[in-house]
């Protein structure tokens, strides 16, 4: 079995790559990334040199380089991670969300549609379903729940869920989503709550939180969310949406002082600094389909999966520390420059 991975060199989709090439070392794996400021190279390095996967550094919005993939590895599956991922970044630049979330999704499917696959599985995100009020905890995002969104970011992956639906109602484009609440675990991003939050404790930097810090999230390892991709791809219904969340919710404030106190570290460090504008209030998912369809449970509770995470930032600092230096931008011209 051929993949085509999009996204591969980000948080996600990285581990999606380790997690297949372990399980299916038989498969091969294309990983298809552009490389921006949130794609780095040196997450990859331990598979760059396995005979089962290739890095092709592009953009899922360039056509005339996505078909020439195309035509050249005919790929039978097709896994997109590959998107513009930081609210805070859309509210700053809504743009960039448009061209690659949504156009860049039209062009992978339309060059799926002339060569062909077995399947197109688009990585989505619950914050197509907007927000929840604190006051309601009976209340959780199902499959149907009206797609209501706040933020450029979440309104950019609603427009590409829509085109996934509209290309497999007019087209037959063999497709699947899943919709995933918030992950965590190795190789984020440092701009994302978690490891922003750990990377800051360790240099004993202000924890900004923004407004009061009672927004709630429904957090996932992402070990499992990649567990639940694998079995949609596999087994879930062509044309299905799946929502994947492990029922973990968390305040904000309450994962801040959790990494505090696991790094024995001063709340004094937190600070409330202004809000996010539109500033969703609580996701919480109901994983309730995949799990009576497929079978899928996750396998790692929060308690467990942030103190595993922490471990790992504290066993991974010059990964986190070149992020943080812009070194690691210097990486793929240093190691791929002359190639
Ligand atoms: P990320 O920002 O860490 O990684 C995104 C990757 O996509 C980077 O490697 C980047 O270089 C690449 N990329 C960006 N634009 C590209 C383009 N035009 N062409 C090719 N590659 C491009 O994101 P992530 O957190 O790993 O999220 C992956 C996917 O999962 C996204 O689609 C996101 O919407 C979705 N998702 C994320 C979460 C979460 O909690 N992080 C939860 C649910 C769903
Ligand atoms: P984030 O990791 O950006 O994910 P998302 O907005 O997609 O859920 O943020 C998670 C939550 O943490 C969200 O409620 C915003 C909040 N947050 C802060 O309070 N401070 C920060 O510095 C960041 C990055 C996020």
């Amino acid at each position: 079995m051929k993949w085509l991975v999009t996204g591969g060199a980000g948080f996600i989709g990285s581990n999606f790559v380790f997690y297949m090439l372990d399980k299916y070392p038989e498969d091969q794996i294309i990983c298809l990334d552009k490389l921006t400021y949130a794609g780095n190279l040196e997450t990859l390095e331990g598979v760059m040199e396995n005979p089962g996967f290739t890095f092709v550094k592009g953009d899922i919005a360039d056509r005339e380089a996505v078909y020439a993939l195309f035509e050249k590895e005919r790929p039978d599956i097709v896994v997109n991670f590959a998107a513009e991922s930081h609210v805070d970044r859309s509210v700053v630049d809504p743009g960039i969300f448009l061209q690659t979330n949504i156009l860049g999704t039209g062009v992978l499917m339309d060059a799926c549609r002339k060569y062909g696959i077995q399947r197109y599985h688009q990585v989505s995100t619950d914050e197509v379903y907007g927000d929840l009020p604190l006051d309601r905890p009976d209340l959780f995002f199902t499959e149907e729940t009206p797609i209501h969104t706040s933020s450029p970011y979440s309104a950019s992956k609603a427009s590409a869920d829509l085109l996934v639906q509209a290309y497999h109602r007019t087209f037959g484009l063999p497709v699947s989503i899943s919709r995933c609440s918030n992950n965590y675990g190795p190789y984020h991003f440092p701009e994302k709550l978690i490891p922003l939050m750990i990377a800051n404790a360790l240099n004993d930097k202000p924890l900004p939180v923004y407004g009061t810090g009672e927004n709630v999230r429904d957090w996932l390892y992402v070990t499992d969310h990649c567990a639940a991709i694998d079995l949609i791809v596999r087994k879930g219904r062509v044309g299905e949406v799946y929502n994947i969340g492990g029922h973990n919710e968390r305040t904000n404030l309450q994962v801040v002082k959790t990494i505090l106190k696991a790094l024995d570290k001063p709340e004094s460090l937190i600070r409330f600094v202004t809000d996010r504008p539109g500033h969703d209030m609580r996701y919480a998912i109901d994983p309730t389909k995949i799990h009576e369809e497929l079978g899928w449970l996750p396998e790692t509770p929060f308690d467990e999966g942030i103190q595993k995470t922490i471990r790992w930032y504290l066993n991974n600092k010059p990964w986190w520390e070149h992020i943080i230096s812009g070194d690691y931008q210097n990486y793929y011209e240093k190691m791929y420059g002359n190639r």
